[in-house]
């Protein structure tokens, strides 16, 4: 039996990311629940934002956002940047989060968020009081701490242990553990035809 809970928004789990907007001497953040990457040539993020959000008006002044993914541990910073905004308060100060320049783009990454992405503004649309954004990434920082392997460029994800979103229940929760290897556990399902 399934029950019809309607037009709910919401997918399982969703990301969390502190996205950043302005420069190095005018910043703001926010959490973002509404966000994923949505092509690889060329890589790009689509977030979708309200219109009255203050680092919005920072990101359309520069063209430019970072999205910084925080540690399990960071969700009462997150949360908070998710509450306040930029109009009224200083959320690096009241959090002690601290800003670092990017390579490529005028907008800073968080310093405490162990993953950062360098994204420029391709695009945005209307999408009622929404504005979806799209932004290409044009770098992206890992700690040293974070990869499997110290020369390249997959991320150990335990080592990094991303703040999950769960919508509808509103908790913060971690990854569990790994269940199958992608483009791989289907192939038993494959035949001559595929
Ligand atoms: C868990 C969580 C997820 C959120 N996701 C989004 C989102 O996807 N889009 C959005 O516009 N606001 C989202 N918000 C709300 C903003 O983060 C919040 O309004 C913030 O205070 C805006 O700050 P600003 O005005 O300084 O930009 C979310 C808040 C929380 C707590």
């Amino acid at each position: 039996m399934k029950k019809l809970i309607g037009a709910v928004e919401r997918l399982f789990p969703m990301p969390c990311p502190l996205v950043v907007g302005g420069t190095m001497e005018q910043a703001d953040t926010l959490a973002v629940a509404w966000i994923n990457v949505v092509a690889s040539t060329p890589p790009t993020i689509a977030m979708g934002l309200r219109e009255s959000r203050h680092t919005l008006e920072l990101i359309r002044t520069n063209h430019s956002f970072t999205v910084n993914i925080p540690r399990a541990d960071m969700a009462d910073v997150v949360d908070y940047c998710g509450l306040a905004t930029g109009r009224k308060t200083d959320k690096f100060a009241a959090t002690g989060l601290t800003l670092t320049p990017s390579s490529l783009i005028d907008t800073p990454i968080i310093a405490e968020c162990p993953y950062n992405i360098e994204c420029r503004v391709t695009s945005e649309t209307q999408v009622g009081a929404y504005v979806l954004v799209l932004g290409e990434i044009v770098e992206v920082h890992a700690e040293q701490a974070i990869l499997r392997d110290p020369d390249g460029d997959v991320i150990d994800i335990e080592a990094l242990d991303p703040l999950c979103y769960i919508a509808g229940s509103r908790e913060y929760r971690r990854l569990g553990e790994r269940v199958a290897t992608a483009f791989e556990a289907g192939k038993r399902f494959m035949d001559d035809t595929d």
